[in-house]
């Protein structure tokens, strides 16, 4: 192997790299509080919630509470996941849509595994 080819290489490899450790986590704001408002809040804002679960604010989101818990740094327990990925009472309801793509879910799962930041 050439040297220019294995610089080349060497060099790739560092841009990426570093473009998966400095790419920002998810942050609420600007990219999970538009999911919910888009497929949640309708049901589970601040006037009459169903089941008392509250998705229309970040203190809302990860209050600690049985129903609704979102656990830092794991989205596979946390129920807000699982109620979209149908682990749990499959949310929205069956024949309600729309309903969040599987990117949406990730984006979501991205944001819990990395700590549930809101940065704005
Ligand atoms: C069309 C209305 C509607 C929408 C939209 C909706 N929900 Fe619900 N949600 C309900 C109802 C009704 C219940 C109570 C269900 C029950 O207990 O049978 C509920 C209950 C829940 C619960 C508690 C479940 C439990 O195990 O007790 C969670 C968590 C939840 N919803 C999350 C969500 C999330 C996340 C979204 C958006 C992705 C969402 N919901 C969208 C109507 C809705």
């Amino acid at each position: 192997m050439s040297v220019i080819k294995m610089v080349s290489l060497a060099v790739l490899g560092v841009l990426v790299l570093s473009d998966s450790i400095f790419a920002a986590p998810p942050d609420f704001q600007k990219d999970i509080q538009p999911l919910m408002t888009k497929y949640c809040v309708e049901c589970h804002g601040a006037s009459k919630p169903k089941s008392g679960v509250r998705l229309d604010s970040y203190d809302a989101l990860i209050a600690k509470s049985r129903k609704q818990s979102v656990i830092p740094g794991d989205p596979d327990k946390s129920r807000l996941v699982m109620t979209m990925t149908g682990a749990a009472k499959l949310m929205p309801p069956k024949k309600f849509t729309p309903r969040p793509t599987t990117e949406e879910i990730d984006l979501i799962k991205e944001w819990i595994k990395a700590g549930t930041k809101n940065y704005s």
